[in-house]
């Protein structure tokens, strides 16, 4: 039925544990039947059944887990489609509303189904696909995201993923396009997303409820906005009353969607600049009592274990500017969505640009990713998105 992976002897404690990834150095044998993406069964080396997962070629992380259970399965349409409509639920229940419209609907090892990754737009849902294996249960998918209720299904695969998984299907719509422009609501205020051209699947919704935090403290402030993409963090400013919002961004076009989403909250005299720059070169030539509020949160500066202690001097140059600049008494909400930067890091980080800077700062709140980015207690390492908001003297 399906090839077998045998664990080495006493190697099976971290998958009973619940943590879905098999590492090489526990396999004692592989059927040679197995290729690249398959769904296969890992047992104990005493063939005890353990569960199901995809087997990967080219990676130490040789097997990632979708069922962990000694009960066999048969990982038909209905399994999967089973899986979604849990998630589906779980994000009805504890995320959704007639004010949200946008939402992750699937989180990968979040969700107990590693390599996939789903965020809905209204009517639309965009899939994206990080391990060869799941290449083969994307119909399976896409019906039950259809049973679901979702008309319009894109895939967006990034190139470079596609490349070393071995993925073959590219970027486009599975289903009828969406006549653009797509338009969601977030806590009642609105968002147009390019879901073809922008980042990610189209929008950061894993900030949104360190955007409503900041639109608590807003009123009255003149608040800058670093890394702002399409101004998720501007709007909510603007919405909880802010003085003054600038957003900075190098992308021209995530600044142009960026006064787009002003302009559809607040007309064309919203109290708002957008400015195409270097957030570095930005911050460095802003005067240091000019915003009560930073906002610093850049791309993933890790994107892999290599990249840490680069990634490391970059987050701490970045904090010591922001704490650096914004006003006695001010607030820099400052993040890290690098998965190889863990929580203890960044605050360390963090640390040391405060005392590099001599300044006093208090943590006020240390901000994580929201409910429809669940992380599975048994895979800590899908606690990516780090901050802190903190109040500095
Ligand atoms: C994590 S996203 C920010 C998401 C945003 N806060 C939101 O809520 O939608 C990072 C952004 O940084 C921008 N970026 C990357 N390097 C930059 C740089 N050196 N200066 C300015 N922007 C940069 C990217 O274009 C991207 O829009």
């Amino acid at each position: 039925m399906f090839p077998i992976l045998t664990l080495k002897p006493d190697r099976e404690k971290s998958v009973l544990n619940f943590h879905p990834w098999i590492f090489t150095g526990a396999v004692k044998h592989l059927a040679s039947e197995a290729v690249h993406g398959d769904l296969i069964a890992v047992q104990t080396h005493q063939k005890k059944l353990l569960g199901y997962g995809f087997y990967d070629a080219h990676s130490q992380i040789v097997c990632r887990m979708v069922e962990i259970s000694p009960q066999p399965i048969a990982p038909q349409a209905s399994y999967w489609a089973e899986k979604l409509k849990q998630a589906y639920q779980i994000r009805q229940n504890f995320v959704t509303s007639p004010a949200t419209t946008a939402y992750r609907l699937l989180h990968a090892e979040g969700d107990f189904l590693s390599g996939v990754i789903i965020d809905i737009y209204g009517k639309v849902a965009v899939m994206q696909l990080l391990i060869k294996g799941t290449q083969k249960i994307a119909p399976d998918l896409i019906a039950g995201l259809q049973a679901l209720g979702f008309e319009h299904i894109y895939l967006k695969n990034k190139e470079i993923t596609q490349r070393l998984e071995g993925i073959e299907q590219s970027s486009g719509w599975l289903t009828a396009p969406f006549e653009a422009p797509l338009q969601v609501l977030e806590n009642g205020l609105k968002f147009e997303i390019e879901v073809e051209k922008g980042q990610k699947t189209g929008f950061f919704i894993d900030q949104r409820d360190n955007r409503q935090l900041l639109k608590q403290y807003a009123e009255g402030k003149k608040i800058l906005n670093t890394f702002s993409y399409t101004g998720g963090f501007s709007v909510y400013a603007l919405a909880g009353q802010a003085r003054e919002v600038v957003s900075v961004d190098i992308s021209k076009d995530a600044i142009a969607m960026c006064e787009k989403n002003i302009a559809l909250n607040f007309g064309e005299n919203a109290p708002h600049q957008a400015i195409a720059e270097d957030c570095f070169d930005f911050l460095k030539n802003t005067q240091p009592d000019e915003f009560d509020i930073i906002i610093l949160d850049p791309p993933a500066f890790a994107k892999n274990k290599r990249a840490v202690a680069n990634a490391s001097r970059g987050y701490m140059s970045l904090n010591e500017l922001g704490i650096r600049r914004v006003k006695k008494g001010g607030l820099v909400f400052t993040f890290s969505c690098s998965g190889n930067i863990d929580r203890d890091l960044f605050r360390k980080i963090v640390f040391t640009a405060s005392a590099e800077s001599g300044r006093k700062v208090r943590i006020l709140h240390q901000l994580t990713q929201p409910a429809d980015h669940p992380i599975n207690i048994y895979h800590p390492e899908g606690e990516y998105l780090k901050g802190l908001v903190l109040q500095v003297e």
